[in-house]
């Protein structure tokens, strides 16, 4: 087994599992509601160090994060070093735990740009922005990556070595190339061949669905953490089961019940409905009937409504766990 992440072991113990950064997913209520399920690190969704810089309403109000969340990561993106430092000390103001790089999108209009996993193809220029970086922040600075950019150039292990060279605190390795996007499977032996030779620790992800499979990659020595992203919409008491709670009680009334508080507390009405409606079409996956509540729910006018619908069909499901239905699942994504 490889030693546990231990940077912020003084004020919150070693960790080793943390919710995977999600566009659209991991805002504050769900990166609160994940920490309070036994998420031990959580990342926000990425964010455009331009947008940052120039102030944009919507990027300053993503920017934001409730205490209890702590420790929290703020995830930027961007293609120009100078940006990306200004960036990175707003984040460092604002008081986030650390900064974290996302060098894995995929998606086309971000790499085009040279943001993203194109840095991959760079790693000379990626040295010089982690320095820069590292040089200006008082707080930790992670990276998130791919393996590479295409088959012909897996080179995670080049770019872990120059994230350690530059004082990078971790790596995030989703086990993909930019190239296959979300196809295949994430290839966890490269993650270990990585791993184990790495000076920092390494934060293995890539299809990690069940607790079972969260501890054996810990257990079997894979990675110094794991990062679970998809396998926390499908059953959010997935961080309860790896860290042991002896109750685990899989209650969606409750579950529920709080996401929607968070939810209207931290947002107008409006946006959390909408949000809201999302989360609870991707709770259902899995379970029988599930598209014909989506399709109810994606009828729904209010909040009010949507919760009393959510309500009487996950009580119909007995609060069953979860199960893995075996379908594709958010196919799609910035890292
Ligand atoms: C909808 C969606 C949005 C994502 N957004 C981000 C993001 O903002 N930043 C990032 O680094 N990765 C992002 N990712 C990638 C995830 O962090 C993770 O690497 C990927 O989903 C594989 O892990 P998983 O199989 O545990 O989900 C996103 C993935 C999905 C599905």
């Amino acid at each position: 087994m490889l030693p546990p992440i231990e940077l912020f072991k003084e004020r919150f113990g070693n960790a080793r599992f943390v919710l995977a950064p999600m566009a659209g997913i991991t805002d504050t209520v769900f990166r609160l509601l994940m920490r309070k399920m036994g998420s031990q690190i959580v990342i926000s969704e990425l964010l455009s160090a331009e947008g940052l810089v120039r102030g944009g309403e919507r990027t300053r109000q993503m920017l934001r994060f409730d205490e209890r969340e702590r420790p929290v990561g703020i995830q930027i993106f961007g293609s120009s070093i100078e940006t990306m430092n200004q960036a990175a000390k707003i984040v460092q103001e604002e008081g986030a735990d650390f900064v974290d790089i996302n060098f894995g999108c995929p998606v086309k209009k971000v790499v085009c740009d040279g943001s993203g996993s194109a840095w991959l193809k760079n790693p000379n220029k990626m040295g010089e922005l982690l320095t820069t970086l590292k040089s200006n922040l008082r707080i930790p600075l992670t990276i998130k990556v791919r393996t590479g950019w295409d088959e012909t150039s897996r080179n995670v292990k080049e770019v872990v070595k120059v994230a350690a060279d530059c004082g990078v605190s971790w790596v995030a390795i989703h086990g993909r190339t930019r190239a296959q996007g979300y196809s295949g499977l994430a290839d966890w032996e490269l993650i270990r061949e990585v791993a184990i030779s790495s000076s920092i620790p390494i934060i293995g992800n890539g299809d990690i669905i069940t607790s079972t499979q969260a501890k054996k990659r810990i257990d079997d020595g894979y990675s110094h953490g794991v990062m679970i992203g998809r396998g926390a919409l499908k059953n959010p008491w997935i961080f309860q089961e790896i860290l042991g709670s002896s109750s685990v009680d899989y209650n969606f009334t409750d579950l529920i019940s709080e996401h929607f508080d968070l939810a209207i507390e931290k947002k107008d009405r409006d946006r959390a409905f909408l949000s809201l409606k999302k989360f609870m079409g991707w709770y259902a996956s899995g379970f029988p009937y599930s598209s014909a509540f989506r399709g109810k729910i994606f009828q729904t006018h209010d909040v009010d409504e949507l919760k009393k619908l959510a309500i009487e069909f996950f009580s119909s499901c007995n609060f069953q766990k979860p199960v893995d239905d075996g379908q594709p699942f958010l196919m799609g994504g910035h890292g």
